[in-house]
Protein backbone atom coordinates (compact mmCIF):
# COMPACT_ATOMS: atom_id res chain seq x y z
CA UNK A 1 0.00 0.00 0.00
CA UNK A 2 1.48 3.35 -0.76
CA UNK A 3 1.21 5.66 1.92
CA UNK A 4 1.58 9.60 1.73
CA UNK A 5 4.42 9.79 4.10
CA UNK A 6 4.77 13.22 6.01
CA UNK A 7 7.75 15.32 5.11
CA UNK A 8 10.49 15.83 7.61
CA UNK A 9 10.69 18.90 9.95
CA UNK A 10 13.39 21.32 9.36
CA UNK A 11 14.93 22.43 12.09
CA UNK A 12 17.74 22.29 15.14
CA UNK A 13 16.77 19.00 16.24
CA UNK A 14 18.99 16.56 18.64
CA UNK A 15 18.53 13.78 16.10
CA UNK A 16 19.68 15.27 13.26
CA UNK A 17 20.62 12.45 10.78
CA UNK A 18 18.74 9.09 11.21
CA UNK A 19 20.84 7.12 9.07
CA UNK A 20 23.90 8.76 9.49
CA UNK A 21 23.96 8.32 13.05
CA UNK A 22 22.65 4.74 12.88
CA UNK A 23 25.24 3.51 10.93
CA UNK A 24 27.81 4.90 13.54
CA UNK A 25 26.46 5.17 16.78
CA UNK A 26 27.57 2.45 19.89
CA UNK A 27 26.06 2.51 23.16
CA UNK A 28 29.31 2.52 24.80
CA UNK A 29 30.05 6.09 23.85
CA UNK A 30 26.49 7.34 24.51
CA UNK A 31 27.21 6.12 28.60
CA UNK A 32 30.40 8.57 28.48
CA UNK A 33 28.02 11.71 29.27
CA UNK A 34 27.80 10.19 32.72
CA UNK A 35 30.79 10.38 35.23
CA UNK A 36 29.90 6.99 36.52
CA UNK A 37 30.70 5.30 33.47
CA UNK A 38 34.32 4.77 34.58
CA UNK A 39 33.68 3.90 37.88
CA UNK A 40 30.39 2.03 37.45
CA UNK A 41 29.04 3.19 40.70
CA UNK A 42 25.66 5.20 39.90
CA UNK A 43 22.65 6.36 41.35
CA UNK A 44 19.57 6.80 38.70
CA UNK A 45 18.60 10.22 41.47
CA UNK A 46 21.71 11.33 42.05
CA UNK A 47 21.50 11.38 38.10
CA UNK A 48 18.43 12.74 37.70
CA UNK A 49 18.08 15.35 40.20
CA UNK A 50 21.12 16.28 42.36
CA UNK A 51 23.42 16.68 39.31
CA UNK A 52 21.40 19.10 38.39
CA UNK A 53 20.74 20.82 42.11
CA UNK A 54 24.62 22.07 41.95
CA UNK A 55 25.12 23.71 38.60
CA UNK A 56 23.48 25.89 36.32
CA UNK A 57 20.14 24.67 36.81
CA UNK A 58 19.89 24.69 40.20
CA UNK A 59 17.20 27.46 40.31
CA UNK A 60 15.39 25.85 37.22
CA UNK A 61 11.88 24.50 37.87
CA UNK A 62 12.24 20.69 37.66
CA UNK A 63 8.62 20.48 38.48
CA UNK A 64 5.47 22.24 37.93
CA UNK A 65 2.86 19.82 39.63
CA UNK A 66 -1.40 20.42 39.58
CA UNK A 67 -4.15 18.87 40.26
CA UNK A 68 -7.61 19.87 41.25
CA UNK A 69 -6.51 21.07 44.39
CA UNK A 70 -2.92 21.95 44.70
CA UNK A 71 -0.43 24.14 42.15
CA UNK A 72 3.04 23.86 43.07
CA UNK A 73 6.33 24.27 41.80
CA UNK A 74 10.32 23.10 42.58
CA UNK A 75 13.48 24.12 41.43
CA UNK A 76 15.78 20.96 40.92
CA UNK A 77 17.73 22.11 44.06
CA UNK A 78 14.35 21.90 45.88
CA UNK A 79 13.28 18.65 44.69
CA UNK A 80 17.06 17.97 45.60
CA UNK A 81 16.47 18.51 49.28
CA UNK A 82 12.50 17.50 49.49
CA UNK A 83 13.82 14.18 47.90
CA UNK A 84 16.50 13.65 50.68
CA UNK A 85 13.44 14.25 53.75
CA UNK A 86 11.88 11.83 51.78
CA UNK A 87 14.92 9.21 51.70
CA UNK A 88 15.58 10.22 55.21
CA UNK A 89 11.79 8.77 56.41
CA UNK A 90 12.36 5.84 54.69
CA UNK A 91 16.05 5.13 56.30
CA UNK A 92 15.29 5.77 59.45
CA UNK A 93 11.64 5.21 59.97
CA UNK A 94 11.01 2.30 57.67
CA UNK A 95 14.71 0.30 57.93
CA UNK A 96 14.94 0.75 54.08
CA UNK A 97 18.25 -0.67 52.27
CA UNK A 98 19.55 -1.53 49.80
CA UNK A 99 17.93 -3.53 47.69
CA UNK A 100 14.41 -3.59 49.54
CA UNK A 101 11.45 -3.48 47.78
CA UNK A 102 9.40 0.23 48.56
CA UNK A 103 5.85 0.32 47.25
CA UNK A 104 4.08 3.45 46.30
CA UNK A 105 0.32 2.64 46.09
CA UNK A 106 -1.15 6.94 45.35
CA UNK A 107 -2.71 8.91 43.00
CA UNK A 108 -0.11 11.63 41.63
CA UNK A 109 1.06 14.39 43.85
CA UNK A 110 4.58 16.08 44.78
CA UNK A 111 5.21 13.60 47.46
CA UNK A 112 4.74 11.01 45.04
CA UNK A 113 7.63 11.95 43.00
CA UNK A 114 9.80 13.00 46.56
CA UNK A 115 9.37 9.20 47.62
CA UNK A 116 10.29 7.47 44.55
CA UNK A 117 13.65 9.42 43.59
CA UNK A 118 14.14 9.44 47.71
CA UNK A 119 13.86 5.79 47.85
CA UNK A 120 16.15 5.20 44.90
CA UNK A 121 18.65 7.95 46.69
CA UNK A 122 18.64 4.73 49.32
CA UNK A 123 19.01 2.07 46.77
CA UNK A 124 16.18 0.89 47.34
CA UNK A 125 13.55 -0.93 44.14
CA UNK A 126 10.84 1.51 43.77
CA UNK A 127 7.26 -0.63 42.55
CA UNK A 128 4.54 2.24 41.43
CA UNK A 129 1.27 0.96 41.83
CA UNK A 130 -1.48 2.58 39.88
CA UNK A 131 -4.16 4.12 42.25
CA UNK A 132 -7.17 1.91 40.93
CA UNK A 133 -6.12 -1.47 42.00
CA UNK A 134 -8.19 -2.93 44.23
CA UNK A 135 -7.22 -5.36 47.43
CA UNK A 136 -6.62 -8.32 45.18
CA UNK A 137 -4.13 -6.56 42.93
CA UNK A 138 -2.22 -5.11 45.39
CA UNK A 139 -2.22 -7.86 47.36
CA UNK A 140 -0.26 -10.05 44.26
CA UNK A 141 2.33 -7.19 43.86
CA UNK A 142 2.91 -6.78 47.34
CA UNK A 143 3.26 -10.62 48.40
CA UNK A 144 5.17 -11.35 44.90
CA UNK A 145 7.76 -8.82 45.69
CA UNK A 146 7.86 -9.36 49.19
CA UNK A 147 7.91 -5.22 49.41
CA UNK A 148 8.96 -4.25 52.80
CA UNK A 149 7.69 -1.05 52.74
CA UNK A 150 4.40 0.80 51.51
CA UNK A 151 3.58 4.80 50.96
CA UNK A 152 0.03 5.02 50.77
CA UNK A 153 -2.69 7.65 51.54
CA UNK A 154 -5.28 7.31 53.82
CA UNK A 155 -8.24 6.47 50.90
CA UNK A 156 -6.35 3.26 49.71
CA UNK A 157 -5.24 1.83 52.99
CA UNK A 158 -8.47 0.08 53.30
CA UNK A 159 -7.41 -1.85 49.81
CA UNK A 160 -3.87 -2.99 51.66
CA UNK A 161 -4.76 -6.43 53.18
CA UNK A 162 -2.11 -6.18 56.06
CA UNK A 163 -3.14 -9.20 57.46
CA UNK A 164 -1.91 -11.13 54.52
CA UNK A 165 1.67 -9.40 53.69
CA UNK A 166 4.22 -10.91 56.37
CA UNK A 167 6.54 -9.69 54.80
CA UNK A 168 5.44 -5.70 54.77
CA UNK A 169 7.43 -4.26 57.77
CA UNK A 170 6.30 -0.30 57.47
CA UNK A 171 3.21 1.24 56.20
CA UNK A 172 3.20 5.63 55.70
CA UNK A 173 0.52 6.79 54.70
CA UNK A 174 0.49 10.35 53.19
CA UNK A 175 -1.94 12.64 55.17
CA UNK A 176 -2.96 14.45 58.01
CA UNK A 177 -3.38 13.75 61.38
CA UNK A 178 -3.06 10.16 60.39
CA UNK A 179 -3.39 8.04 63.66
CA UNK A 180 -0.36 6.31 63.79
CA UNK A 181 -0.77 2.27 65.24
CA UNK A 182 1.28 -1.06 64.18
CA UNK A 183 2.98 -0.71 60.79
CA UNK A 184 1.12 2.32 60.21
CA UNK A 185 3.15 5.98 60.63
CA UNK A 186 2.58 9.53 59.65
CA UNK A 187 4.27 10.15 56.46
CA UNK A 188 4.13 13.77 56.33
CA UNK A 189 5.07 14.33 60.55
CA UNK A 190 7.94 12.65 59.99
CA UNK A 191 8.58 14.21 56.08
CA UNK A 192 8.93 18.16 57.89
CA UNK A 193 10.62 16.47 60.96
CA UNK A 194 13.72 15.63 58.56
CA UNK A 195 16.88 16.56 57.43
CA UNK A 196 17.09 17.61 54.02
CA UNK A 197 20.72 15.98 53.67
CA UNK A 198 21.04 12.59 52.61
CA UNK A 199 23.82 10.72 51.37
CA UNK A 200 23.23 8.65 48.79
CA UNK A 201 23.83 5.13 47.93
CA UNK A 202 26.00 4.35 45.02
CA UNK A 203 24.66 1.44 43.04
CA UNK A 204 26.39 -0.90 40.35
CA UNK A 205 25.18 -0.42 37.30
CA UNK A 206 23.03 -3.60 37.18
CA UNK A 207 21.42 -3.13 40.54
CA UNK A 208 17.59 -2.91 41.11
CA UNK A 209 15.71 0.23 40.22
CA UNK A 210 12.14 -0.17 39.89
CA UNK A 211 9.72 -3.07 39.54
CA UNK A 212 7.25 -2.79 36.81
CA UNK A 213 3.86 -5.07 37.27
CA UNK A 214 2.48 -6.31 34.01
CA UNK A 215 0.27 -8.63 32.50
CA UNK A 216 0.71 -11.37 29.45
CA UNK A 217 -2.02 -13.91 27.92
CA UNK A 218 -1.16 -16.45 31.22
CA UNK A 219 -0.85 -16.32 35.07
CA UNK A 220 -0.73 -13.29 37.38
CA UNK A 221 1.41 -10.04 36.58
CA UNK A 222 4.42 -10.67 36.68
CA UNK A 223 7.76 -8.10 38.19
CA UNK A 224 9.99 -6.36 35.20
CA UNK A 225 12.63 -5.80 36.67
CA UNK A 226 14.76 -2.81 35.61
CA UNK A 227 18.26 -1.74 36.97
CA UNK A 228 20.22 2.02 36.69
CA UNK A 229 21.73 1.05 33.57
CA UNK A 230 18.87 1.82 31.69
CA UNK A 231 19.66 5.39 32.11
CA UNK A 232 21.65 5.73 29.28
CA UNK A 233 18.81 4.99 27.23
CA UNK A 234 16.32 7.00 29.29
CA UNK A 235 18.54 10.05 28.53
CA UNK A 236 19.11 9.56 24.79
CA UNK A 237 15.94 8.76 23.94
CA UNK A 238 14.60 11.60 25.57
CA UNK A 239 17.42 13.86 23.27
CA UNK A 240 16.31 11.88 20.45
CA UNK A 241 12.87 11.24 20.09
CA UNK A 242 11.35 13.74 22.92
CA UNK A 243 13.91 16.02 20.89
CA UNK A 244 14.32 17.17 24.69
CA UNK A 245 16.41 20.72 24.61
CA UNK A 246 17.24 23.46 27.68
CA UNK A 247 14.25 25.61 27.16
CA UNK A 248 11.48 22.94 26.62
CA UNK A 249 8.58 22.53 28.77
CA UNK A 250 7.70 18.88 28.65
CA UNK A 251 3.77 17.02 29.66
CA UNK A 252 4.13 13.52 29.92
CA UNK A 253 0.40 12.43 30.33
CA UNK A 254 1.10 8.99 31.95
CA UNK A 255 1.27 7.93 35.76
CA UNK A 256 4.05 6.46 37.09
CA UNK A 257 2.11 3.20 37.67
CA UNK A 258 2.93 2.46 34.60
CA UNK A 259 6.08 2.18 32.20
CA UNK A 260 5.35 5.25 30.34
CA UNK A 261 5.00 7.13 33.67
CA UNK A 262 8.32 6.47 34.70
CA UNK A 263 10.47 6.13 32.18
CA UNK A 264 9.59 9.32 30.38
CA UNK A 265 7.31 10.48 33.48
CA UNK A 266 10.34 10.83 35.52
CA UNK A 267 13.45 9.75 34.18
CA UNK A 268 13.81 11.15 30.53
CA UNK A 269 12.90 14.30 31.00
CA UNK A 270 15.18 14.92 34.77
CA UNK A 271 18.22 13.29 33.03
CA UNK A 272 18.10 15.93 30.51
CA UNK A 273 17.66 18.65 33.40
CA UNK A 274 14.02 19.06 31.38
CA UNK A 275 11.18 21.06 33.25
CA UNK A 276 8.68 18.63 33.60
CA UNK A 277 4.79 19.31 34.08
CA UNK A 278 2.79 16.50 36.14
CA UNK A 279 -1.05 16.93 36.33
CA UNK A 280 -3.01 15.03 38.45
CA UNK A 281 -6.95 14.26 38.79
CA UNK A 282 -8.80 13.19 36.13
CA UNK A 283 -9.08 14.11 32.35
CA UNK A 284 -11.19 16.09 30.13
CA UNK A 285 -10.68 17.65 26.40
CA UNK A 286 -11.05 21.12 28.37
CA UNK A 287 -8.29 20.65 31.34
CA UNK A 288 -5.92 19.43 28.83
CA UNK A 289 -5.43 22.05 26.77
CA UNK A 290 -5.55 24.24 29.16
CA UNK A 291 -2.78 22.48 30.98
CA UNK A 292 -0.93 22.73 27.72
CA UNK A 293 -1.97 26.86 27.12
CA UNK A 294 -1.15 27.49 31.05
CA UNK A 295 2.53 26.29 31.05
CA UNK A 296 3.25 26.78 27.48
CA UNK A 297 4.07 23.21 27.42
CA UNK A 298 6.42 22.39 24.30
CA UNK A 299 6.62 18.86 24.04
CA UNK A 300 3.80 16.54 25.12
CA UNK A 301 3.85 12.97 25.14
CA UNK A 302 0.78 11.06 25.42
CA UNK A 303 -1.58 7.75 23.75
CA UNK A 304 -3.47 7.26 21.12
CA UNK A 305 -6.77 6.32 22.99
CA UNK A 306 -5.90 10.41 24.76
CA UNK A 307 -5.63 11.78 21.24
CA UNK A 308 -8.88 9.86 19.97
CA UNK A 309 -10.35 11.15 22.70
CA UNK A 310 -9.74 14.59 22.07
CA UNK A 311 -10.70 14.13 18.37
CA UNK A 312 -13.94 13.16 19.83
CA UNK A 313 -14.54 16.17 21.57
CA UNK A 314 -14.32 17.92 18.29
CA UNK A 315 -12.26 20.73 16.42
CA UNK A 316 -14.15 23.94 18.15
CA UNK A 317 -12.50 23.29 21.51
CA UNK A 318 -8.84 23.50 20.45
CA UNK A 319 -9.43 26.85 19.21
CA UNK A 320 -10.73 28.00 22.34
CA UNK A 321 -6.95 27.85 23.76
CA UNK A 322 -3.72 29.28 22.42
CA UNK A 323 -1.37 25.87 22.03
CA UNK A 324 1.23 27.84 19.79
CA UNK A 325 3.79 26.72 21.94
CA UNK A 326 3.56 23.17 21.04
CA UNK A 327 6.54 22.07 18.83
CA UNK A 328 6.36 18.19 18.96
CA UNK A 329 3.98 15.62 19.57
CA UNK A 330 4.98 12.04 20.54
CA UNK A 331 2.79 9.07 21.27
CA UNK A 332 2.92 5.36 22.78
CA UNK A 333 0.76 2.69 23.86
CA UNK A 334 -1.27 1.16 20.99
CA UNK A 335 -1.02 1.43 17.37
CA UNK A 336 -1.68 5.41 16.14
CA UNK A 337 -4.38 5.50 13.02
CA UNK A 338 -3.04 7.26 10.45
CA UNK A 339 -6.66 9.18 10.81
CA UNK A 340 -5.31 10.59 14.13
CA UNK A 341 -2.09 11.99 12.96
CA UNK A 342 -3.82 13.69 9.56
CA UNK A 343 -6.33 15.19 12.89
CA UNK A 344 -3.08 16.12 14.74
CA UNK A 345 -2.02 18.20 11.70
CA UNK A 346 -4.89 19.66 11.18
CA UNK A 347 -5.75 21.18 14.54
CA UNK A 348 -2.22 21.06 15.85
CA UNK A 349 -0.58 21.79 12.80
CA UNK A 350 2.14 19.26 13.88
CA UNK A 351 3.15 15.57 13.30
CA UNK A 352 2.14 13.16 15.98
CA UNK A 353 4.98 10.77 16.40
CA UNK A 354 4.56 7.29 16.98
CA UNK A 355 6.60 5.14 19.48
CA UNK A 356 6.90 1.93 19.79
CA UNK A 357 8.26 -0.35 23.15
CA UNK A 358 7.03 -1.85 25.80
CA UNK A 359 7.87 -2.65 29.68
CA UNK A 360 10.16 -4.98 29.32
CA UNK A 361 12.38 -2.62 26.73
CA UNK A 362 12.30 0.00 29.25
CA UNK A 363 12.55 2.68 26.91
CA UNK A 364 11.41 3.73 23.18
CA UNK A 365 13.02 1.44 20.38
CA UNK A 366 11.43 2.15 17.36
CA UNK A 367 10.17 5.41 16.73
CA UNK A 368 9.40 8.40 14.53
CA UNK A 369 11.29 11.58 14.71
CA UNK A 370 11.75 14.75 13.62
CA UNK A 371 14.24 14.44 10.97
CA UNK A 372 12.68 11.61 9.46
CA UNK A 373 9.33 11.31 7.08
CA UNK A 374 6.49 9.77 8.40
CA UNK A 375 4.06 7.28 7.07
CA UNK A 376 1.07 7.42 8.63
CA UNK A 377 0.17 4.04 10.23
CA UNK A 378 4.08 3.02 10.74
CA UNK A 379 5.59 3.06 13.88
CA UNK A 380 8.71 4.07 12.39
CA UNK A 381 12.17 3.00 12.46
CA UNK A 382 14.31 1.43 15.43
CA UNK A 383 16.59 4.17 17.25
CA UNK A 384 20.53 4.01 16.98
CA UNK A 385 22.49 1.02 18.31
CA UNK A 386 19.41 -1.29 18.50
CA UNK A 387 18.58 -3.60 15.32
CA UNK A 388 14.84 -4.82 15.14
CA UNK A 389 13.72 -7.35 12.35
CA UNK A 390 10.88 -9.54 11.69
CA UNK A 391 11.33 -12.91 12.62
CA UNK A 392 9.49 -16.37 12.17
CA UNK A 393 9.33 -18.99 15.26
CA UNK A 394 12.79 -20.05 14.91
CA UNK A 395 14.40 -16.69 14.99
CA UNK A 396 15.24 -16.55 11.27
CA UNK A 397 14.92 -12.86 9.75
CA UNK A 398 12.16 -12.42 7.57
CA UNK A 399 12.38 -10.48 4.13
CA UNK A 400 10.35 -6.95 3.84
CA UNK A 401 6.27 -7.47 3.74
CA UNK A 402 6.32 -10.55 5.18
CA UNK A 403 4.72 -10.42 8.94
CA UNK A 404 6.39 -12.28 11.29
CA UNK A 405 7.67 -11.60 15.39
CA UNK A 406 9.13 -8.43 15.89
CA UNK A 407 11.93 -8.93 17.79
CA UNK A 408 15.05 -6.96 18.96
CA UNK A 409 18.19 -7.78 19.12
CA UNK A 410 19.47 -8.46 23.12
CA UNK A 411 21.71 -5.85 24.69
CA UNK A 412 19.90 -2.55 24.57
CA UNK A 413 20.56 -0.93 27.89
CA UNK A 414 17.33 -0.31 29.26
CA UNK A 415 15.77 -4.32 28.67
CA UNK A 416 14.61 -5.70 31.87
CA UNK A 417 16.92 -7.55 33.93
CA UNK A 418 14.86 -10.24 34.96
CA UNK A 419 11.37 -11.16 35.69
CA UNK A 420 11.11 -10.99 39.64
CA UNK A 421 11.38 -14.37 41.18
CA UNK A 422 11.02 -16.29 37.71
CA UNK A 423 14.01 -16.76 36.08
CA UNK A 424 11.89 -19.20 33.58
CA UNK A 425 9.63 -16.60 32.65
CA UNK A 426 12.39 -14.23 31.52
CA UNK A 427 14.32 -16.76 29.28
CA UNK A 428 11.27 -17.43 27.88
CA UNK A 429 11.38 -13.87 25.66
CA UNK A 430 14.76 -14.91 23.88
CA UNK A 431 15.00 -16.93 20.40
CA UNK A 432 18.03 -18.83 19.16
CA UNK A 433 20.20 -15.76 17.51
CA UNK A 434 19.96 -14.03 20.68
CA UNK A 435 16.01 -12.22 19.67
CA UNK A 436 14.25 -10.75 22.32
CA UNK A 437 10.95 -11.84 21.01
CA UNK A 438 8.22 -8.90 21.56
CA UNK A 439 5.19 -10.76 21.43
CA UNK A 440 3.63 -8.43 18.34
CA UNK A 441 3.55 -9.12 15.04
CA UNK A 442 4.82 -7.09 12.31
CA UNK A 443 6.30 -6.30 9.26
CA UNK A 444 9.19 -4.62 7.49
CA UNK A 445 9.03 -2.04 4.32
CA UNK A 446 11.32 -1.99 2.01
CA UNK A 447 12.56 1.25 3.48
CA UNK A 448 13.22 -0.47 6.89
CA UNK A 449 9.85 1.22 8.46
CA UNK A 450 7.78 -1.40 10.84
CA UNK A 451 4.41 -1.81 10.74
CA UNK A 452 2.41 -3.13 13.49
CA UNK A 453 -0.20 -6.06 13.09
CA UNK A 454 -1.12 -6.67 16.32
CA UNK A 455 -0.63 -9.30 19.41
CA UNK A 456 0.34 -12.82 18.80
CA UNK A 457 -0.40 -13.65 22.25
CA UNK A 458 -4.53 -13.01 23.92
CA UNK A 459 -3.08 -10.00 25.93
CA UNK A 460 -5.89 -6.85 25.32
CA UNK A 461 -4.65 -3.12 24.73
CA UNK A 462 -7.55 -1.15 26.07
CA UNK A 463 -7.12 2.69 26.47
CA UNK A 464 -3.25 1.72 26.27
CA UNK A 465 -3.46 -0.19 29.49
CA UNK A 466 -2.32 -3.92 29.07
CA UNK A 467 -4.82 -6.58 30.38
CA UNK A 468 -4.05 -10.38 30.36
CA UNK A 469 -7.15 -12.29 29.53
CA UNK A 470 -6.19 -14.86 32.09
CA UNK A 471 -6.14 -12.30 35.29
CA UNK A 472 -9.85 -11.28 34.42
CA UNK A 473 -11.19 -14.71 34.08
CA UNK A 474 -9.58 -16.18 36.96
CA UNK A 475 -11.41 -13.18 38.81
CA UNK A 476 -14.82 -14.03 37.09
CA UNK A 477 -14.77 -17.50 37.79
CA UNK A 478 -15.03 -16.23 41.66
CA UNK A 479 -18.09 -15.11 41.46
CA UNK A 480 -20.51 -17.61 42.68
CA UNK A 481 -22.92 -17.58 39.10
CA UNK A 482 -19.80 -18.16 37.25
CA UNK A 483 -19.01 -21.32 36.32
CA UNK A 484 -16.64 -20.74 33.32
CA UNK A 485 -15.29 -17.37 31.18
CA UNK A 486 -13.10 -16.45 28.13
CA UNK A 487 -12.14 -13.16 28.02
CA UNK A 488 -11.39 -11.24 24.41
CA UNK A 489 -10.41 -8.00 23.30
CA UNK A 490 -12.63 -6.21 21.13
CA UNK A 491 -11.81 -3.50 18.72
CA UNK A 492 -13.60 -0.53 19.57
CA UNK A 493 -12.98 2.82 18.23
CA UNK A 494 -12.19 5.33 20.85
CA UNK A 495 -10.19 2.76 23.20
CA UNK A 496 -8.33 0.83 20.79
CA UNK A 497 -9.68 -2.36 22.70
CA UNK A 498 -12.61 -3.12 25.32
CA UNK A 499 -12.65 -5.87 27.28
CA UNK A 500 -15.63 -8.74 26.49
CA UNK A 501 -16.35 -11.64 28.59
CA UNK A 502 -18.25 -14.69 27.38
CA UNK A 503 -19.59 -16.51 30.60
CA UNK A 504 -21.17 -19.86 31.70
CA UNK A 505 -23.44 -19.61 34.44
CA UNK A 506 -23.45 -21.82 37.33
CA UNK A 507 -26.53 -24.49 37.83
CA UNK A 508 -29.07 -22.53 39.48
CA UNK A 509 -28.49 -18.83 38.02
CA UNK A 510 -30.46 -17.48 35.41
CA UNK A 511 -29.22 -14.72 33.01
CA UNK A 512 -30.19 -10.46 33.72
CA UNK A 513 -28.75 -7.73 33.27
CA UNK A 514 -28.70 -6.86 36.33
CA UNK A 515 -26.42 -10.43 37.18
CA UNK A 516 -24.11 -8.65 34.48
CA UNK A 517 -23.77 -5.50 36.20
CA UNK A 518 -23.48 -7.44 39.25
CA UNK A 519 -20.22 -9.23 37.63
CA UNK A 520 -18.86 -6.19 36.19
CA UNK A 521 -18.74 -4.65 39.70
CA UNK A 522 -17.11 -7.58 41.13
CA UNK A 523 -14.12 -7.38 38.84
CA UNK A 524 -13.93 -3.60 39.34
CA UNK A 525 -13.80 -3.80 42.63
CA UNK A 526 -11.78 -7.05 43.12
CA UNK A 527 -8.97 -5.76 40.26
CA UNK A 528 -9.04 -2.58 38.62
CA UNK A 529 -11.68 -0.93 36.71
CA UNK A 530 -10.19 -1.14 33.47
CA UNK A 531 -9.50 -4.65 33.82
CA UNK A 532 -14.08 -4.61 34.17
CA UNK A 533 -15.73 -6.77 31.29
CA UNK A 534 -17.18 -3.28 29.03
CA UNK A 535 -19.51 -6.46 27.62
CA UNK A 536 -20.96 -9.41 28.84
CA UNK A 537 -22.23 -12.46 26.84
CA UNK A 538 -24.26 -15.55 28.64
CA UNK A 539 -23.32 -18.84 26.76
CA UNK A 540 -24.43 -21.98 27.64
CA UNK A 541 -20.88 -23.89 27.39
CA UNK A 542 -17.97 -22.28 26.15
CA UNK A 543 -15.36 -23.61 23.46
CA UNK A 544 -12.53 -25.49 25.27
CA UNK A 545 -9.84 -27.89 23.93
CA UNK A 546 -9.77 -31.51 24.82
CA UNK A 547 -7.66 -30.65 27.79
CA UNK A 548 -9.79 -27.91 28.59
CA UNK A 549 -8.29 -24.81 27.91
CA UNK A 550 -10.47 -21.81 26.82
CA UNK A 551 -10.01 -20.97 23.25
CA UNK A 552 -9.93 -17.10 23.09
CA UNK A 553 -9.35 -17.24 19.15
CA UNK A 554 -12.59 -18.97 18.52
CA UNK A 555 -14.49 -16.82 20.68
CA UNK A 556 -13.37 -13.51 19.11
CA UNK A 557 -13.90 -15.19 15.58
CA UNK A 558 -17.15 -15.98 16.94
CA UNK A 559 -17.90 -12.21 18.30
CA UNK A 560 -15.68 -10.92 14.71
CA UNK A 561 -17.61 -12.93 12.32
CA UNK A 562 -14.08 -14.34 10.99
CA UNK A 563 -12.87 -17.63 10.10
CA UNK A 564 -12.32 -19.83 13.18
CA UNK A 565 -9.54 -21.37 11.50
CA UNK A 566 -8.53 -25.40 12.73
CA UNK A 567 -11.08 -26.68 15.27
CA UNK A 568 -9.35 -29.89 15.66
CA UNK A 569 -8.23 -29.15 19.21
CA UNK A 570 -11.41 -28.40 20.30
CA UNK A 571 -13.59 -30.51 22.33
CA UNK A 572 -17.16 -31.92 20.64
C1 LIG B 1 2.45 -3.44 24.17
C2 LIG B 1 3.28 -3.17 25.39
C3 LIG B 1 5.62 1.16 26.56
C4 LIG B 1 4.54 1.86 27.11
C5 LIG B 1 3.15 1.52 26.75
C6 LIG B 1 2.70 0.11 26.71
C7 LIG B 1 1.54 -2.22 22.42
C8 LIG B 1 2.98 -0.15 22.53
C9 LIG B 1 2.74 0.63 20.53
C10 LIG B 1 2.74 1.30 19.27
C11 LIG B 1 1.36 -0.40 18.44
C12 LIG B 1 2.00 -0.57 20.62
C13 LIG B 1 2.23 -3.46 21.87
C14 LIG B 1 3.25 -3.78 22.95
N1 LIG B 1 2.17 -1.02 21.89
N2 LIG B 1 3.32 0.86 21.73
N3 LIG B 1 3.41 2.45 19.09
N4 LIG B 1 2.02 0.75 18.25
N5 LIG B 1 1.33 -1.08 19.58
O1 LIG B 1 3.52 -0.79 27.41
O2 LIG B 1 1.84 -2.09 28.72
O3 LIG B 1 4.12 -3.01 28.28
O4 LIG B 1 2.42 -2.85 26.44
O5 LIG B 1 1.72 -2.28 23.83
O6 LIG B 1 1.32 -4.51 21.75
O7 LIG B 1 3.68 -5.12 22.96
P1 LIG B 1 2.98 -2.21 27.80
Amino acid sequence: MKVEALPVIQGEHNLLNYAETYGQFDWKDAEKVFSWSETGKVNMAYEAIDRHAEGARKNKIALYYQDGTRKEKYTFKEMKELSNKAGNVLKAYGDVDKGDRVFIFMPRSPELYFTVLGAIKLGAIVGPLFEAFMEGAVRDRLQDSGAKVLVTTPELLNRVPVDELPELKHIFVVGSNVEESGKIQDFNKKFEQSSKFLEVEWVDRNDGLILHYTSGSTGKPKGVLHVHNSMIQHYQTAKWVLDLKEGDVYWCTADPGWVTGTSYGIFGPWLTGTSNVIIGGRFSPESWYKMIEEYEVTVWYSAPTAFRMLMGAGDEIVKAFNLSSLRHIVSVGEPLNPEVIRWGMKVFNLRIHDTWWMTETGAQLICNYPCMEIKPGSMGKPIPGVQAAIVDDQGQELPPYRMGNLAIKKGWPSMMHTIWNNEQKYESYFMPGDWYVSGDSAYMDEEGYFWFQGRIDDVIMTSGERVGPFEVESKLVEHPAVAEAGVIGKPDPVRGEIIKAFIALRDGYEQSDELKEEIRQFVKQGLAAHAAPREIDFRDKLPKTRSGKIMRRVLKAWELDLPTGDLSTMED
